[in-house]
């Protein structure tokens, strides 16, 4: 929106409708996995029908956020949004610049967040504390030590007491080793849609 003043009469120029960039951007996917394979843990983005999925099982109330974790280039952002959470009720928290700064061109309104997913208690702010409806990981967890999944589990209670989140994955069993962390696994959905095909999890506290 432009303020514009002609011979003393103020009128406001709207811009015109930018059409919405692509989303998936499957070359700078693939390129940051050149980069650095064990923190994209994928070669392209999520297929449509895992972002299905994944969508498929998020829950919100009405006064609740949803968070996603290692967005990448945004497809599951892309459809949580079409499947109606609005864009202030979403925040997404991607570690790599170029991502996060794709991330904004492509998601107006939505609350994108460069940043470790490790420190969500302080990206996310206090007054959404306990009023989180779902996260997402989509953070590779496999790929990491016990110790850091666990550090994982516990941000995310602290932000999301009780709830739990969303993993999906491309294994053929249990990604995370639920007892070891405190936590209840179940898969919910799969699909051979995917590259690989995938599987969506759901961790929820013992
Ligand atoms: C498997 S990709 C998933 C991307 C996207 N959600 C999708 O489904 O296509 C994992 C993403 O997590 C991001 N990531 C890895 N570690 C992270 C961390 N500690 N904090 C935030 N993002 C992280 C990576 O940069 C990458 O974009």
């Amino acid at each position: 929106m432009t303020h514009v003043v002609k011979s003393g009469i103020q009128r406001t120029e709207y811009a015109s409708p930018v059409p919405a960039a692509p989303v998936s951007n499957p070359w700078m996917f693939f390129r940051r996995w050149l980069a650095n394979p064990l923190q994209m843990g994928s070669l392209i983005p999520s297929s449509r029908a895992l972002c299905r999925r994944v969508v498929q099982q998020a829950r919100r109330a009405a006064d609740e956020i949803v968070i996603e974790l290692g967005a990448g280039t945004g497809v599951i952002s892309r459809a949580l949004l079409d499947s109606g959470i609005p864009p202030e009720r979403l925040y997404v928290v991607e570690i790599v610049p170029d991502m996060a700064a794709h991330l904004r061109r492509v998601l107006p309104g939505v609350n994108v967040i460069e940043g470790d997913a490790l420190c969500l208690k302080d990206l996310i702010p206090a007054q959404f504390h306990g009023r989180v409806g779902t996260v997402i990981c989509g953070v590779p967890m496999v790929l990491l030590p016990l110790s850091v999944q666990q550090q994982f589990v516990d941000v995310i209670e602290s932000v999301a007491p009780g709830r739990g989140f969303l993993h999906f994955s491309y294994c053929a069993t249990s990604p995370l080793p639920s007892s070891k962390l405190g936590m209840r696994g179940k898969r919910e959905a799969w699909t051979p849609l995917n590259f690989p095909p995938a599987s969506v999890w759901r961790y929820t506290p013992r």
